[in-house]
């Protein structure tokens, strides 16, 4: 049986002329399929035998670099551009192997290389000293709100945890369940708008460690500096998810850094953690098999099947961001979009407002509100029309968030003040 039928192509044909790749981009990267015309119709049949179905459809259309848009989602966030052009470009056969990455073995050579390039870039970004572990591991940062009490204490130990948003709030009281956490700080009487002064902090004698999120990505906080724990042997731990990688980090003051990767380093389903070796191997017994850091730093990451294309993309990403010059280059691009975007809201005469205290105001993502909160979701209206998406602020918070992690080009940010600079001059009467 032979039944043909016609399907919409999804293309969005709205031409954006700034993100085009330069011929050199387009020329580093070859694809291995041709261009497709973009018509709006093509067939598809779908033929049946007694025994199976096969379905043979044309090869995808191949967008253009016109039909993207600047995204300022919180996560999954956008990618850089030539990372996708690149993963585009190996997708159907990485480098020769006659395979796609989706179709190795984890424990075939080829998928090897690739997670032990991913580490060591990653080790030289954020030159992590040789007595830490690189673990490649899913879940979530979420997983890590347990995995790390289970590996780090015992039912009845102290560890404290400085709540500044609603991140450090949720990953506080999922400890409750395997240890003993206090919050020995929280910003939410003030709206989770500041980072606490250190010596403030009333830290717990023999806490066995220090939790923090280093930026909270619903609210806007960024740790500048970080506290030192109180307690004798005691470590500091941080979520840096939406941080991770946007500039440099002394691992060293560590006991253990964690991250999921959907915000600045790939897509979603792989999460980094960075611990300090000698942490590992003490969890508690009821601790499920993989959420052991042990498991996983004796497997290298391979205990079971990783996500390998995740980890894979991180690969690419760290490339591309040793490739830049490094962490110290990423963070002066990070500083300066930062800059130019806080500074629209600053110089708006109270048009738009930033609630987060300045000195502790995130690179990363930028949440803002309107004197006049009626025009808002016209601005996100408008902002999607001209291809900026993703501006609505979290649900718990209202109002806008720009998310500008390290993969939102500069262009994107000074289209989104262009655009913030003419909504106010047709609305602010
Ligand atoms: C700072 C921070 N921590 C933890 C999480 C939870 O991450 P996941 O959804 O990967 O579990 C997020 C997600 O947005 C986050 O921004």
């Amino acid at each position: 049986m032979t039944i043909s039928m016609s399907a919409a192509a999804a293309t969005n044909a709205v031409a954006l002329h700034h993100l085009k790749p330069s011929a050199n981009q387009i020329a580093a990267f070859p694809t291995t399929l041709s261009r497709q015309s973009t018509s709006t119709t093509r067939p598809i049949s779908i033929t049946s035998s007694s025994t199976a179905f096969q379905t043979t459809s044309p090869p995808p259309t191949v967008a253009s670099a016109s039909d993207r848009v600047f995204n300022f989602a919180a996560g999954p966030a956008t990618l850089p551009e030539n990372v996708l052009l690149k993963a585009q470009s190996e997708l159907y056969n990485w480098r020769g192997s006659g395979m796609s990455v989706m179709e190795m073995s984890h424990r075939g050579k080829e998928f090897l290389s690739i997670i032990q390039k991913a580490e060591s870039d990653l080790r030289s970004l954020l030159n992590i000293p040789s007595e830490y572990s690189v673990l490649f591991l899913q879940g979530g940062a979420t997983t890590q709100f347990a995995s790390i009490p289970l590996n780090l204490c015992k039912p009845d130990d102290a560890v404290d945890y400085v709540v500044t948003g609603s991140w450090s709030d949720k990953a506080f009281k999922e400890a409750a369940k395997y240890c003993k956490p206090k919050s020995i700080w929280s910003g939410k009487s003030d709206k989770y708008t500041n980072i606490p002064a250190f010596e403030t902090l009333d830290q717990t004698p023999h806490a066995k460690y220090l939790h923090i999120c280093a930026n909270e990505t619903i609210h806007g906080v960024e740790f500048k500096d970080y506290p030192k724990p109180a307690a004798e042997n005691e470590v500091l731990i941080a979520d840096m998810s939406s941080n991770f990688c946007s500039k440099p980090v002394d691992v060293s003051k560590f006991g253990l850094i964690y991250a999921g990767a959907q915000k600045n380093v790939g897509p979603s389903g792989v999460t980094i953690a960075i611990i300090r070796s000698d942490l590992i191997g003490n969890c508690q017994p009821v601790t499920p098999v993989m959420l052991d850091y042990k498991i996983h730093a004796d497997n290298d990451s391979l205990y079971n099947t990783p996500p390998c294309y995740g980890i894979y993309m991180c690969g690419l990403v760290f490339e591309d961001l040793l490739a830049q010059g490094g962490l110290n280059e990423v963070e002066q691009k990070n500083l300066n979009k930062a800059g130019i975007l806080y500074d629209a809201i600053d110089g708006s005469k109270g048009f738009y407002r930033c609630p987060v205290e300045k000195s502790v105001r995130s690179l990363m993502n930028v949440p803002f509100t309107l004197a006049k909160p009626e025009l808002e979701a016209e601005f996100i209206k408008e902002a999607a029309k001209e291809k900026m998406v993703q501006l609505k602020g979290h649900r718990s918070v209202g109002g806008m968030r720009a998310s500008i992690y390290n993969a939102m080009p500069l262009a994107g940010v000074e289209k989104l003040v262009a655009f913030m600079a003419d909504f106010q001059a047709r609305h602010d009467a």
